[in-house]
């Protein structure tokens, strides 16, 4: 359809729905004052904020409404005078990255004294796992399925981020993906969509100021979910790629954490970079408007990723920036990241009628409103006397130790290697990630800084102030070091010492944005450095500190005790120290599948099956690869404790259940070792014959249970039949009778506890 036959067509229809907002007038010089008899009653009876955006938007011009919709980076090539002159001119509504309460405070005073119109700026920055004090990055921090650790941790961020005058964090990111070669893994909630929400919602949450998001507080953000939708599948693994998602696979997969974001409140999004299947999410008004605005009623605002508008052109959807423009507006876009097409464009484009009036209004309002809830026109500074006080507080450092330690997954332990005893003296500490205090930072450090970091090897040197800790470096992840001598030094300290810690993996670098890897391996000569060591014959531990799932057959094969640290925030060191000499027990369970080689991605646990299922060993002709099991190394659901538990007595509150009703699934757990321990226990489902065929398995919900040692507890989970789902191709939920299968156990790949049931068909 002709673009701009389509902008008519959405005018109408925009006018319609944005009432009393949507009429307000479109006009390039200042239009006298609205008084609220100018305001359509109708508004006075909805939301008092929306009467005072309603009243501020009559006074503003055009140009004014677009500079709203128009985000700076704080640096990106700008000069201090040109981002002053901008605020005062009201040609932008909302700077990125402009951190500190001094620095905004001066930002903000020329916007509110200065401007036209006095409106405040939204001061947006990367909040994503932490702000000065840092927390493991998000992939680790999900392997604790902890979700109220998770709001508390959040709930630090943002108190830290708003007392540096921070308003908004793009934050969390709930893109799940099921691709390990793309860096952007480690920023998200994993592969699973159960889970991914429930994460989600925390992050939001705590974000938020709770379940009733209170903006107006100091300590608070507001949080905006991405990157909406799809950017977790790119082709290849490759950054920014192309993503071919079905309709029905967005829906189950892809769009449930946005949901669920959507459902604690969240009050913005963010379109993505990618091509979902020939439609960029930047200008895809399926995705924008059909489904967020339209099916979902999302009232918040939508910002573009960076410069994801203009991008339209190289992805050949655009022709040029005004083309771009238009497609962005027309979809949903309501502000422009460092995209210059907004600026540049969007008023003539109103004034030609290519893009309704009625959603300049409409984006515009949408932004002024949240600048309303975050209490900005009445309360626009930050108490620059408090900020650094509200920073890396003995509270704050708790709560990220506490996540820091929940997020390591105990991957191996044979023959009881771990816990360390404390009585050892000699303790070999090897590889360059053992002394960094960079990495542990993580891809979205934020203002977290080195100094406030424990290294692994402080960490231990912490927990056994008495004994011997032999450090080498030896060799890191740099493919430059290729000096055999790090690696002689390395087993000349193992042979001195008891024990050997091997911290190996990943620099922080190598994950996170355009981070793409072609190889899940250790980089570089890691794995020369582990295989010297553990042919020294001392016991090796490795531990393990990367951004996403890695290939590790020969480490899995043949050293005793492997630790995935993840990276951890500030308080690495003291969280590993407390795995490794049994001051914590792990609790971790994975969050993404860990394969055995590249070949096998994607690899998940949630996979479908083929026409020939891999069932028969002796059977050539079924899906199988001639060179690698189909298992995985590690499966989703995945890790081990220093206690053991077991799983009994799986019983159903009904064979047979109505379309309106729900089945209660009970399991008994107990702590069979000598430990206290929590344990996350995990309910799977399928639907073994659909429509459209479904997964093998997948998460339905889980619990973490708390087992004193002998303790046993019985685990109820409650499906309803409403959650047995699944979208067809059409885009539409269906709930179809027969039988459906279930497990509760302790990962993904634990089959002993199954039981079914039938829902019938009314
Ligand atoms: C690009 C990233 O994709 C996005 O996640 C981030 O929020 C923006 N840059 C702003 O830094």
């Amino acid at each position: 359809m002709n673009r701009n036959l389509l902008a008519v067509i959405l005018s109408s229809a925009a006018f319609a729905a944005l009432g009393p907002v949507g009429a307000a007038p479109a006009t390039t010089t200042a239009p006298p004052p609205a008084t609220l008899a100018t305001v359509p009653a109708k508004s006075r009876a909805i939301d008092p904020l929306d009467r005072k955006v309603a009243a501020l938007l009559a006074k503003m011009t055009l140009e004014e409404k677009v500079g709203q919709m128009v985000q700076w980076a704080h640096w990106a090539g700008k000069k201090r005078d040109m981002i002053l002159e901008g605020t005062e001119k009201g040609h932008v509504g909302s700077l990125l990255n402009l951190i500190g309460a001094k620095e905004t405070n001066e930002v903000q005073k020329v916007a509110v004294e200065k401007s036209r119109l006095g409106i405040p700026l939204i001061f947006g920055l990367d909040v994503i796992h932490g702000f000065k004090t840092i927390f493991p990055i998000p992939l680790g921090e999900d392997c604790s399925w902890d979700p109220e650790l998770m709001e508390a941790c959040a709930a630090v961020a943002a108190k830290e981020a708003r007392a540096s005058g921070i308003h908004w964090t793009f934050a969390p990111m709930v893109d799940v993906s099921r691709e390990p070669r793309w860096g952007r893994i480690a920023e998200g909630s994993g592969e699973d969509p159960t889970l991914g929400s429930a994460m989600a919602a925390a992050r939001v949450r705590g974000f938020q100021g709770g379940a009733k998001p209170a903006l107006d507080r100091h300590d608070t953000v507001v949080a905006c979910a991405k990157h909406y939708v799809g950017y977790g599948a790119p082709e290849a693994g490759r950054e920014y790629n192309y993503t071919e998602i079905t309709e029905a696979s967005l829906r189950d997969i892809h769009l449930p954490p946005f949901k669920a974001a959507l459902d604690a409140g969240v009050r913005t999004y963010m379109s993505a970079f990618n091509d979902l299947a020939g439609l960029p999410t930047s200008g895809n008004r399926h995705t924008l408007r059909d489904i967020l605005r339209g099916e979902w009623g999302f009232k918040g605002f939508v910002v573009s990723d960076w410069a994801s508008v203009a991008q339209l052109i190289p992805h050949g959807y655009a022709a040029d920036l005004k083309d771009a423009t238009q497609l962005g507006v027309l979809a949903g876009v309501d502000m422009d990241m460092e995209g210059k097409g907004y600026s540049e464009h969007l008023a003539q484009l109103a004034k030609e009628n290519k893009v309704p009036l009625a959603m300049v209004n409409d984006a515009a309002s949408r932004i002024l409103k949240i600048k309303y809830e975050l209490g900005l026109f009445e309360d626009p500074y930050v108490d620059e006397k408090m900020e650094s006080a509200t920073m890396l507080t003995a509270e704050s450092l708790d709560v990220a130790l506490r996540m820091a330690r929940e997020a390591i997954v105990l991957l191996k332990n044979d023959k009881q290697t771990l816990p360390l005893s404390k009585d050892l003296k000699t303790i070999a500490v090897l590889g360059a990630l053992a002394a960094s205090k960079k990495d542990p930072l993580g891809s979205w450090h934020c203002q977290g800084k080195e100094a406030d970091v424990v290294s692994v090897l402080e960490g231990l040197r912490r927990k056994l102030p008495r004994a011997q800790l032999n450090f080498v470096a030896g060799v890191g992840p740099e493919e430059s070091v290729t000096d055999p001598k790090g690696i002689e030094e390395a087993v000349a300290a193992a042979k001195r010492s008891q024990v050997a810690i091997v911290v190996v993996g990943e620099r922080e670098n190598m994950s996170g944005e355009a981070a793409s890897r072609t190889s899940l391996a250790l980089p570089a000569r890691q794995l020369d450095l582990v295989q010297a060591v553990h042919k020294a014959g001392v016991p090796v531990v490795l531990v393990l500190m990367n951004g996403r799932p890695l290939t590790i057959p020969w480490e899995a094969e043949n050293v005793p005790a492997i630790v995935e640290s993840w990276f951890l925030g500030t308080r690495q060191g003291d969280a590993v120290a407390d795995v490794l000499f049994g001051d914590f027990n792990p609790t971790g369970k994975l969050v993404v599948t860990f394969p055995r080689n590249l070949g096998q991605v994607p690899i998940y646990h949630s996979a479908r099956n083929s026409g020939r299922p891999a069932e028969d060993p002796n059977d050539k002709w079924t899906s199988r690869y001639i060179d690698s099991p189909n298992s995985p190394q590690y499966p989703f659901g995945y890790g081990l404790s220093y206690t053991t538990y077991t799983y009994s007595g799986l019983s159903l509150s009904a064979e047979r259940i109505g379309r309106a009703g729900k089945v209660m699934v009970k399991a008994t757990v107990k702590n069979t070792g000598s430990k206290a321990g929590v344990e996350v226990v995990q309910l799977y489902m399928q639907d073994p014959v659909a429509s459209l065929t479904q997964p093998v398995k997948k998460l339905a919900d889980f619990k973490r249970v708390e087992l004193e040692a002998g303790e046993e507890k019985t685990v109820e989970f409650v499906l309803p039949a409403s959650k047995l789902g699944f979208h067809n191709h059409a885009g539409k939920y269906v709930v179809e009778p027969g039988k459906f299968n279930v497990w509760v156990g302790k990962d993904s790949a634990d089959a002993t506890l199954k039981g079914s049931f039938e829902l019938t068909a009314n």
